[in-house]
This record gives C-alpha cells, structure tokens and sequence, in this order.
C-alpha cells in the first residue's frame, strides 16, 4: 500500500460507517482505482452528494455531478440505471414520487408519476362472486398492474429541471442493460428467494434466469439484452415511444395474450402530475413531502404536530416515553389514513384539516401519557371538513441549491413478477395498494375504505414519502424510504432522529426503528431496542412485535456551512453514498 493511499483509506474507513456493511468494501479495495485514489467518494462532499440503494447508481449519478450536470440529472440517470441494476425496485415498468427543491427559486414541486387504474377496472374486480377480496388477483397476475408512470415521471423532471437530454440519462442504464454487470450477493438471493413465483413465467424465466433455468451466482455477469433494446427505443424517439411506440405495443400484446386489462389506449392517455407538496412546521424547520395520492405528506406532518407538543428530546431517543408517543401518534394517524386518503383527482382529501396544528392538539389531548390506548378505542377523528377545493428511495442534492427526494416502486419485490416478453422488464403490482373491498388488509395490512376503492383511470393510494426538509430557506434533509406501510414512519424517524436528537445523519438512518400502523395493534420494533424499554412499553400496556428490518433510508444532510454528509442505509447491503 503506497504512502498515498493510507489516509485515503483510513478516512474511508471513519467516515464510511454503512459501507463496512456492504460487502462491496473488499472488492473496491481490490480496485486499483480505489487504491490510488481516483474513485474514492467519501460520505462526505463540497460539491454534492447521492445516496441510493446501488452503489452501481450511486456511481454513475455521482459521475454525472463530477462532469457538471445538476441533481435532477442525477437523480433521472441513477433512476433508470436502477431500473436496470435492482430490478426488484428499480423499474420504468411502475411508478413513484418525485420532489424538486430549487432553492434559488424557492420553490418545492412535486411530480406525481403514480401508476393509474386502467379505464375498465371496477371496484369489485379483486372479489370472487362471495364478495370477498382475493389477493391472488390484485397481486400476482396482468391485472395487478396499473398503467406504468415512470419514464414519463422520470422525462418530466428532466425536461423541466435538466439540462441533459433524455438520450444522455438513458445512455448509463443502456450500457449496464447491454454490457451486463456483475451480480451482487444481494441480486442473486433476491431473485433465488423469488425464484418459485418468478420462473412460471415465461418472459420471465428468460430474462432473469439462465437458459438452463439455472439460478445467477454472485460474481457471475448479468446482461438484459430487451431492456436494452427498449430503453435505446425510449431513447431515440422520447418517453412516449412507451406509451404509444413499440414498447406501448409489447405491453399491450402481452396483456392482450393474459386477459389483462390495461390496453394501448390507456397506456397512450397516461400522463404524471406535477402537485404541490404537503408543507409543515416542526420546530423550526420546514417539512415538504409527497402530497396525495400519497398519504405520505399528509401523515408525516400529521405525526410531526403532534409530537411537536413533546419534549422529545429530553425524554430520550427510543426511551420508553419516547416510543409511547410515537406509537400514539402514528395510530391516530393510521387510523385517519384508512378514512381519508386516497386519489385527489377522485376524492376531496382534508388534507389542510389533517396537518393542521389545532387538529394535531386535538389528537394530542387524547394521548395518555403513561399507558397505551387501544387500537379498538381510536377511530378516525375529525379533522376540519374537505376544503374547497420493495420500492426504492434515492436522495441527490447539488451544490447550486437543488435538491431531489425520489421513491419510486413496482410495490412488491419484482412486482406482479410477470416480465413483458420482448421488452425485458417487470410490470408492477400496485393494484394492490387500492382497497380490494372496504375493510380488507392490502398485502401490508393497510385498511382502506370508499376513498380508496378501485375506479377507473385512478391513481391507487400510496405511502411513498419522498421529503425534503428547508431551514432557513435553504435544503437542510433529503430523505425518504422503500418499505410499504413503514415508510412514513421509517421517514418520519429519520427527520426526529436528526432534529430531535441531534444524530449525524449516518446514525439517523442506521438507528433501530419502531412502526405503529393503527391495525395490528403493535408496536413493531427493530433489533436494537433495549429489553428494559420493551418492558417498560409492555406494562404500559403495548404489545411488541420484534421485526425484520424496515425500509431503507438513502439520505442526504446538508450542513448550514455547505458540507453534504450522505447516510446510506445499512439496511440494503448495496447502499450507498458518494459524495464530491
Ligand atoms: O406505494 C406504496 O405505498 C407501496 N406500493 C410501496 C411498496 C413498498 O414500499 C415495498 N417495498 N419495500
């Protein structure tokens, strides 16, 4: 080892807390270009920073930084190369949420690119003739997709926010389609965990296993030769080549052999919005995050007001007391989903009422402090009338004053698991997210009612919580988080754990974390909260679920002197953080 790279190493190895858990650190210290220095990108940055779940993505939106272009061109490019790098999550064959801060502007926007209800879906299309939901349905076949959002998304930002064309963002992703990339641990335990669902297709089987039917091993090359091909198209001709090209034609045909009933016009009709995002206050600071058909926005500030009453900081992080409020407040909020959220465009969400202040210390007054109250007892409140009127998160911030929060998602790991034969891509299975039948769980035991009915041509409601948060007018946390019915408390732990405690922003998303959905009545808790604090939850009368880990929290912290710090979540051991 040269003299010149001990410290490099060595700062690497301080700064670098998640990258330990990667798995990646003893290939990249392989890399000759690591070892001199070339491609060393520490969490932290003057220029800039990326955080996303692939170190491949992070790779190439860090690139696209280094060369000059801005965070939204960042953040399109490492979009459509997770298409191709972790296509669990990664898509363009679903759908998501994108916020854009401009801090010269002053101005927070949010693209909606939520997939949408085919034309001829009906509210009773996942119920057998009983009228009970059947979740085979809405789960795992062509009509579990709703009509796909992302390439329009993904070209929307860029044309408004960009300054390269869409051919230069695809140019990454095609190369990695093409060329093919070596197979993380993580790539191929997925796909051999989802092997039994995913191989009785066959588009599938094809693109994803190998002509013997044989499973990838890490280390082995990886190439999707129709990704490639469509993305060139995509490239060549536009984002609406996919919705009205040839690709709009593969999709179309391969439902059309299914039963499926998304068709070319409702591919042609499709287009994303552009929303104001939800905004709040807590304790300071400016909160924006992605309004409906995310209840994400909604809830997240919902949950902050209340527990903006609380000296949280004093009663300690994950301390007993501190996890008591938060469970509360998260039922309340739960429970309020399950009444009031759904598709804007469709339904009069109260959405002032539901992150008002007032209505947040009305809330609060109900909260018992020293015992749990049970989710039998709390039911949706009353906030002010309807006034008039697997998934993956990626953070990128720029040292021009932009900022992206971005989570997109085909729900489940691979979606409905059903690739489009010829286009080499899955298609999702957001159809889930509707509520099949008042009252019936959707796959992350969300309850939904009237609000959330499937409809045609409806964006199905989501929990994607892309947030950024403003101090003082300038980007101060990007975050946000894949994880189901957990990602607006997975976010919300990120913004306390920072503005509350105080935590770097490496210990933010690292730290244990707990989740309380209304319905179960429990408090799921990560690995990590201590047995005396369990003990202490349960005489107050919680009952604790011990969890797997929830979500997976790419952020970003900007430091009031300019300095980017990136926390990569430890929780996906491809995350990962460059900053330059
Ligand atoms: O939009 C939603 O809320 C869900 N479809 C997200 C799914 C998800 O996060 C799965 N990933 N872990």
């Amino acid at each position: 080892m040269s003299s010149r790279v001990r410290p490099i190493v060595r700062r690497w190895l301080s700064i670098s807390l998640s990258t330990l858990y990667l798995g990646a650190a003893p290939l990249a210290l392989a890399d000759s270009a690591i070892l001199e220095g070339e491609r060393f990108h520490p969490q932290v940055g003057e220029h800039g920073m990326v955080a996303t779940s692939h170190y491949l993505a992070s790779q190439i939106a860090h690139d696209v930084l280094a060369k000059g272009g801005n965070a939204v061109d960042a953040a399109v490019t490492a979009g459509f190369a997770l298409a191709v790098t972790q296509p669990r999550s990664g898509n363009i064959g679903g759908g998501g949420f994108m916020l854009i801060s401009d801090e010269q502007r002053d101005e927070v926007i949010a693209i909606d690119y939520r997939e949408k209800a085919p034309a001829a879906a009906y509210a009773t299309m996942f119920q057998n003739d009983q009228g009970e939901a059947v979740p085979q349905l809405s789960r795992f076949t062509h009509n579990a997709s709703g009509v796909p959002g992302t390439v329009a998304g993904l070209a929307l930002a860029l044309d408004k926010y960009g300054t390269l064309s869409l051919a230069e963002a695809l140019a990454p992703a095609i190369t990695l389609a093409e060329e093919g990339f070596s197979v993380p641990p993580r790539f191929a335990e997925g796909l051999e965990q989802a092997q039994d669902r995913l191989k009785q297709w066959d588009s599938t089987r094809k693109v994803f296993y190998k002509p013997d039917g044989s499973n990838y091993r890490a280390g082995e090359r990886f190439r999707q030769p129709d990704l490639a091909a469509t993305l060139k198209r995509i490239a060549a001709k536009g984002p609406r080549e996919f919705y009205e090209g040839e690709t709009a034609r593969l999709i179309s045909a391969e439902m059309q052999r299914h039963g499926g009933l998304m068709t070319a016009q409702d591919l042609a009709d499709y287009q994303p919005r552009i929303r104001q995002p939800v905004h709040g206050n807590y304790r300071g600071y400016d909160v924006y995050a992605m309004s409906p058909p995310s209840s994400g926005g909604a809830h997240i500030v919902q949950m902050l007001n209340i527990l903006e009453g609380y000296d949280i900081h004093a009663m300690g992080f994950n301390s007993a007391r501190t996890i008591h409020l938060m469970a509360e407040a998260m039922q309340r909020a739960y429970a309020d989903r399950a009444k009031y959220l759904g598709d804007p465009d469709f339904v009069d969400v109260p959405l002032a009422g539901l992150t008002s202040p007032a209505y947040a210390a009305k809330l609060r007054a109900e909260i018992p402090l020293d015992h749990a109250t049970p989710s039998t007892e709390i039911a949706a409140g009353k906030p002010l009338p309807y006034e008039s009127n697997e998934t993956t998160h990626f953070s990128i911030a720029d040292d021009n004053g932009l900022a992206v929060s971005n989570t997109y998602t085909i729900n489940f790991s691979y979606g409905s698991g059903i690739v489009v034969d010829g286009a080499g891509f899955l298609l999702n299975n957001e159809m889930d997210d509707f509520s099949a039948k008042p009252g019936a769980p959707n796959a992350y035991g969300l309850i939904g009612g009237e609000a959330n009915k499937v409809e045609p041509r409806k964006r199905m409601l989501s929990s994607m919580t892309p947030t950024i948060v403003k101090k003082d007018g300038k980007n101060f946390l990007i975050t946000g988080s894949p994880g189901g019915s957990r990602i607006i408390t997975t976010t919300l732990q990120v913004v306390m754990n920072v503005i509350d405690h105080g935590m770097n922003i490496q210990s933010a998303v690292s730290a244990p974390r707990i989740h309380h959905q209304w319905l179960p009545d429990e408090i799921r808790i990560e690995d990590g909260i201590s047995p005396d604090t369990q003990a202490l939850l349960e005489a107050m009368g919680h009952t604790l679920s011990q969890q797997a880990a929830m979500g997976a929290a790419q952020s970003i912290l900007i430091e009031p002197d300019g300095t980017f710090t990136g926390g990569a979540d430890p929780r996906r051991s491809t995350s990962s953080a460059m900053g330059l």
